[in-house]
């Protein structure tokens, strides 16, 4: 099949490759000439396991290429993807405005009868929206479906190649009998819907993991104000068939490009549809308040944070990313240069990121190796379970001379080991 996708973040190439793999003619479309000529090249512009190696071996295999051109991407397109960003407004609600872009750009250039599908994330109703739009720009026949995306960063190309689920939002038979066709070779169950249960599908999945994270949060709190250890409450109410394990870790509250955003659209669609008060904003507002509020409390325990050296652990957003849209160490780090602390920050690959996201400060330094960015820490926060933080042997940069304190953001750590080294413990609900 001839598939375009508009868009080559991080979504878009990720589709795009898997589904050229499946041997479909598949051109990567996008305004950013940087972006397409490094996508050309075989260079992915951010980190993410595995996709190089599968992008390249898509372009030497003839069946993926890369375009700024739109008349060369959208003619011979019988699918068009379009998996452009969608970020929140000021109003908290989707901002649509590179989507119609996109649309508005690819409409003069179809010629024949296309299916469009949506997989951006959008608030339902945005189909009946963007059906209005494209029938002022083209009188050629298309297809409009919401076929929304679940992977994660860290393991986009495996969950893109495994997905529990596909979700096909349309109406009409020929489009999901082709559709179906499309992500066969997926080998995963096909869930048919109208595009409104689709869109919300993906707002209620994101919405939900993100409010168990919050639920299991506010029971860390708890445990705090009592002798309950979260880990045992979670090893105990885990094997609850009907509660589960997966996301059931407490840290410092969900980040990302997905949670966040998604959990305050949902929110604001609520508002705008007349459920002023709805769970979503509480979700929301629990996750915002939560870094300042525990680190409030840490500041009690460690005794102040002026001219203190802290190591800062893991600046992305979670493991096997560089992404730091919404990380824990924005927050935090804002929050110690505020309190005057000297922070000597570690990442095994967003070092490079962090400079565009944190700004200059003269307390504010960055190390590649983390027992440097240790060295005579005051305070040492392990922010992100990246592996190169969690197997690190943390007794080999204990400093003797020093009381330290081991901040264990995601409870990684075992508390008897760590206090067995030197260091006072303080972990989450624990
Ligand atoms: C998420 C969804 O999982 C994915 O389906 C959707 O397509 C995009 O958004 P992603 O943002 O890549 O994916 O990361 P995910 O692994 O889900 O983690 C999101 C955030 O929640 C991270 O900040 C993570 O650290 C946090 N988290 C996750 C917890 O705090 N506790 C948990 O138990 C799980």
């Amino acid at each position: 099949m001839h598939l375009t996708l508009i868009g080559t973040g991080f979504v878009g190439v990720v589709t795009a490759a898997v589904f050229a793999s499946f041997g479909n003619e598949v051109v990567g479309l996008d305004i950013d000439q940087k972006k397409v000529d490094s996508l050309s090249k075989g260079v992915v512009p951010f980190f993410e396991p595995d996709l190089e190696a599968l992008l390249l071996e898509q372009q030497k295999s003839g069946h993926l290429t890369f375009t700024t051109d739109y008349h060369t991407a959208i003619t011979s397109a019988e699918v068009i993807m379009v998996a452009v960003g969608t970020p929140s407004a000021a109003d908290g609600q989707a901002d649509l405005t590179y989507l119609f872009s996109a649309l508005d750009s690819l409409a003069p250039h179809l010629h024949k009868e296309t299916i469009i599908v949506i997989k951006s994330t959008v608030p339902p109703g945005t189909l009946e929206v963007i059906d209005l739009r494209l029938q002022r720009l083209t009188k050629v026949p298309y297809h409009l479906a919401s076929v929304p995306e679940f992977l994660r960063e860290g393991t986009a190309v495996w969950d893109t190649l495994h997905p529990d689920r596909v979700v096909l939002g349309a109406t009409n038979f020929d489009v999901f009998e082709k559709l179906e066709l499309l992500h066969q070779p997926l080998n995963a169950p096909m869930i048919r819907v109208k595009a409104a249960s689709a869109q919300m599908a993906k707002y209620s999945a994101n919405a939900y993991l993100a409010t168990r994270i919050t639920f299991i949060n506010q029971i860390a709190d708890l445990c705090e104000k009592n002798d309950a250890d979260i880990e045992e409450v979670i090893a105990a109410i885990s094997p609850d068939q009907r509660i589960g394990k997966h996301y059931w870790y407490p840290g410092f509250g969900y980040g990302g490009s997905c949670f966040p955003k998604d959990v305050s659209e949902l929110a604001a669609y609520s508002r705008s549809v007349g459920e002023e008060n709805n769970l979503f904003n509480n979700v929301h507002e629990l996750n915002t308040r939560r870094i300042p509020k525990i680190m409030d409390q840490i500041t009690q325990e460690v005794g102040g944070w002026k001219d203190k050296k802290v190591a800062v652990l893991g600046l992305s957003f979670k493991p096997n990313t560089n992404d730091m849209r919404e990380a824990p160490a924005l927050k935090t780090i804002e929050y110690l240069v505020a309190a005057g602390a000297v922070i000597q920050a570690y990442d095994p690959q967003a070092l490079e990121t962090a400079i565009h996201f944190i700004p200059d400060h003269p307390n504010v330094s960055y190390f590649s190796r983390l027992d440097e960015a240790t060295k005579d820490a005051s305070v040492i926060l392990a922010l992100i379970e990246w592996p190169q933080i969690t197997d690190f042997d943390f007794s080999t940069v204990k400093n003797d001379l020093l009381e330290q304190w081991f901040i264990d953001a995601r409870n990684q750590f075992d508390p008897k080991k760590i206090k067995a080294w030197g260091y006072n413990y303080r972990g989450i609900g624990r």
